[in-house]
C-alpha cells in the first residue's frame, strides 16, 4: 500500500501522558475500544489510561485487565496508571511495587489527590526505588471545597464559587520540595495558572526532577467561556484567565512546561446537560489536540514543526521512559509515526468523534491543521478519519 504525503508533515507517533478510558466502570461514557479509536485518529500511538477507574487501578488486576483490553484493540499501546493510594482519597499507600511488576510506571493520584504530605512523600520515595514516575493531579482540595470555577472576578459575577489559583500553585510548590528532598521524579498534571509555570520555573533551576504537562484547553480557552454558564466548559482544575493562557504558550514554548496532555475526560450527556453545579468536570481531547497545539502555538510562531513533535512526542515519552515512541525511525525498524496535513482545516463535531461521550467545548469551531494518517510498528490505524482495525 503507498500512502501519498505530499505537502504533509511527518511527526514521531504523540504519546498522551494522560487519558481517562473510563474502562472499567463508565463504559457508558468511554471504552478501551472507543478511546484507542480516539487516540488513533488524534496521531496518538501510546496513550497513559488513568486510574481513576471503578474499580480504581489500585492493584495488579485491574492493571491486567487494561493491559489485556488495550492489547486485543491493538489500535495504540495503551498503557496502565496506577492510583497512589488504595481507592479514591485513599488514606493508604497502594502496593506499587506489585503494580511496578506488572508494567506499571506511571502513578498517579489524577481525580483524587494526595493531600497528607507523609503518604506523598513515601510515594515519591518508592517510585524513585521503582523506577517509576509520580504524576500528581496538583490540587490542594482544603482550599477547592464546593469549587464551581476560577477564582476570580468572571466568577464571583456569575456567583460561582473559586477554585483558587493557590490551590494548584501551593502544592505544586510543596510536592517540588518533596520531590528535591527524595531525589525522586515528580510529573504535574495539566498546569493552569502562571504561578505554576513560575514554581516549575524555579525548581527545574534548582535541578530538582519535575515535568509538566499543560492541557490543549487550557493553552486555547479561559474563563470568558463561563458566561453562558454551559458545563461543557467545566473542568478539573478550570480554565483560568486570557492573561494564564498567554504566560502558558511561552512556558511550553521555552519548555518550562515540558509537553501537551490531554485530560481527554468524557462524560454521559446527562452529567454534561445539567446546572453547573452539579456538572461533571472534564472535556474530550484526543482527536483534538493536535489542531488546538496548531492554533495556538504553530500559527502564533511560537513552535514549529521540530518543536510539536516534542511536545506531543519526544518529551512524553522520555518522561514515562517509553522505549520505541517519540524518536524518529531508526533504519529498519517498522514505523511508529504520525502525518498531518498543515494546511487542512476542518469543524469540530462531537458526535463524529470516535468518542462514546461528544463533550467538546470545541463544537462548531474552525481548526487548524489534520491527522491524515497514523502508524503504530508498521501497521496503519487511522487514515483519512477511519480507524484501521487489525486483520
Ligand atoms: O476535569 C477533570 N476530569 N479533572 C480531573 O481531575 C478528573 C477528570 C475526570 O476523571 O473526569
Ligand atoms: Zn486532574
Ligand atoms: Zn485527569
Amino acid at each position: 500500500e503507498v500512502v501519498e504525503a505530499h505537502g504533509q508533515v511527518l511527526l514521531p507517533g504523540f504519546v498522551d501522558l494522560h487519558t481517562h478510558l473510563r474502562e472499567p466502570g463508565r463504559e457508558d461514557t468511554e471504552t478501551i475500544a472507543t478511546g484507542s479509536a480516539a487516540a488513533a485518529l488524534g496521531g496518538y500511538t501510546a496513550v497513559f489510561a488513568m486510574a481513576n477507574t471503578d474499580p480504581v487501578a489500585d492493584n495488579a488486576v485491574v492493571v491486567e485487565h487494561v493491559w489485556r483490553r488495550g492489547r486485543e484493540v491493538g489500535l495504540v499501546d495503551v498503557h496502565p496508571v496506577g492510583a497512589v493510594t488504595v481507592g479514591l482519597r485513599g488514606e493508604k499507600l497502594a502496593e506499587l511495587g506489585t503494580m511496578a511488576a506488572a508494567g506499571v510506571r506511571v502513578f498517579s493520584d489524577d481525580g483524587h489527590c494526595v493531600h497528607d504530605p507523609l503518604l506523598m512523600r513515601r510515594a515519591l520515595e518508592y517510585s524513585t526505588a521503582l523506577d517509576a514516575v509520580v504524576a500528581q493531579h496538583a490540587e490542594e482540595p482544603r482550599l477547592t471545597v464546593g469549587a464551581q470555577a476560577h477564582e476570580g472576578e468572571r466568577a464571583a459575577r456569575l456567583g460561582l464559587a473559586g477554585w483558587p489559583a493557590v490551590a494548584e500553585e501551593s502544592i505544586v510548590a510543596r510536592d517540588c520540595l518533596l520531590a528535591r528532598q527524595t531525589g525522586a521524579r515528580l510529573h504535574v498534571c495539566h498546569v493552569s495558572t502562571a504561578g505554576t509555570a513560575e514554581i516549575l520555573r524555579w525548581a527545574k533551576g534548582q535541578g530538582i526532577e519535575v515535568s509538566a504537562e499543560v492541557t490543549p484547553h487550557h493553552l486555547l480557552l479561559d474563563d470568558d467561556r463561563l458566561a453562558g454558564y454551559d458545563p461543557v466548559n467545566k473542568v478539573n482544575p478550570p480554565l483560568r484567565t486570557a492573561a494564564d493562557t498567554k504566560v502558558l504558550r511561552d512556558a511550553l514554548a521555552e519548555g518550562v512546561v515540558d509537553c501537551v496532555a490531554t485530560d481527554h475526560a468524557p462524560h454521559a450527556a446527562q452529567d454534561k446537560d445539567c446546572e453547573w453545579s452539579a456538572a461533571r468536570p472534564g472535556m474530550l481531547g484526543l482527536q483534538t489536540a493536535l489542531p488546538v497545539v496548531v492554533a495556538t502555538m504553530v500559527e502564533p510562531g511560537l513552535l514549529d514543526w521540530r518543536g510539536v513533535a516534542r511536545v506531543l512526542s519526544e518529551r512524553p515519552a522520555e518522561i514515562a521512559g517509553l522505549p520505541g515512541h517519540g524518536r524518529p525511525i531508526a533504519v529498519g525498524e517498522p514505523a511508529t509515526l504520525t502525518l498531518v496535513d498543515p494546511a487542512a482545516r476542518w469543524t469540530v463535531r462531537g458526535a463524529e468523534l470516535a468518542s462514546i461521550a461528544a463533550n467538546t467545548p470545541y463544537e462548531g469551531m474552525e481548526l487548524p491543521g489534520r491527522v491524515v494518517t497514523t502508524l503504530l510498528r508498521g501497521r496503519i490505524t487511522a487514515h483519512e478519519g477511519m480507524v484501521r482495525e487489525r486483520e
